[in-house]
């Protein structure tokens, strides 16, 4: 029987240098796009998308994520003395929405090092990770376009999406073969290729649905690009013995990690509020 995802891992360990000086002592996932830190973007898409329990990986300077998910005594306290009923309800959501774990990676040794660290988390099961940087903005949950097509297909799936050439340095790059309509067959990976060594244009986009026997190629994989372990390299050496499939899912991704990805975010999402979006259109016309 096909065991179902019900467990995602977020990586949250890494230092934010592309965004200093605003991340020297608050994580990064901590940002807001308008109001709301971007990790809780990437949990409430996890949620919709059926997953029970989050493993969020962190490193030192990360606390304020587990205080963010927690219960807030002092504040839940006061806006219900003030009668602030729908604030304390936003407030409350927040700690009950899901199982949150936390498990920090010790030093910055890559994406797929991070993994490596959930596996006691992951025990028996095939798993999700959801990157942090890349939030995603759609009708139906990109995680859950993702979980229908490993129903279907019954093996590791990823989220890719078409990229500029001159972009293939910034992900990991695809060759695949397309099987039906916005699904592809993977077969080989390539992390962060120049333009000229690129096999294509089709990029992971921080969305995975992952077989457990990534854990045994996880354990042997060497540093890669950058000197980092990389999830990209053990992904490869999964599809020479396992079926991994890709899906060019429907959304807009905007990579928050990068200055002016979170600039579009900011503004796109603002724009899109029921109680700033009008006022804020207004003043952007003027401006511009
Ligand atoms: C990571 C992955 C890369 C993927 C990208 C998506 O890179 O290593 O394969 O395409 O996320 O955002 P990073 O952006 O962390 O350097």
């Amino acid at each position: 029987m096909l065991k179902p995802i019900r467990k995602a891992i977020i990586p949250a360990a890494g230092l934010g240098v592309r965004f200093l000086p605003a991340t020297k002592s608050q994580p990064k996932e901590m940002l807001p796009i308008v109001d709301k830190p971007t990790i809780q973007f990437i949990v409430e898409e996890a949620v919709a998308s059926g997953i029970e329990d989050i493993l969020i990986i962190t490193g030192r300077n990360k606390r304020a994520i587990e205080d963010h998910f927690d219960k807030s005594l002092e504040l839940e306290m006061i806006l219900s003395e003030r009668g602030k009923d729908d604030l304390l309800k936003l407030v409350q959501d927040i700690g009950t929405m899901v199982d949150i774990h936390y498990v920090r990676q010790k030093e910055p040794l890559g994406l797929g090092h991070a993994i490596y660290c959930a596996r006691k988390f992951i025990g028996d099961e095939p798993f999700a990770v959801l990157l942090g940087d890349d939030v995603v903005r759609s009708e139906k949950p990109c995680l859950k376009q993702m979980i229908e097509v490993y129903e279907e297909y019954r093996y590791s799936v990823l989220a890719v999406q078409e990229v500029p050439p001159e972009d293939t340095y910034k992900y990991g790059i695809l060759k695949a073969s397309q099987l039906e309509d916005k699904i592809y067959r993977v077969h080989d990976l390539v992390e962060k290729p120049k333009v000229e060594e690129a096999p294509s244009n089709l990029a992971v986009m921080g969305r995975y649905i992952i077989s457990l026997r990534i854990f045994d190629f996880l354990a042997k994989t060497k540093p890669g690009a950058g000197g980092e372990i990389q999830l990209t390299d053990a992904l490869r050496s999964l599809v020479s013995c396992e079926a991994i499939y890709g899906l060019a899912f429907e959304g807009k991704r905007y990579d928050v990690g990068d200055k002016l990805g979170y600039l579009k975010a900011t503004v796109e999402f603002a724009l899109e509020r029921e109680d700033l979006g009008a006022e804020f259109k207004e003043y952007l016309k003027e401006l511009l």
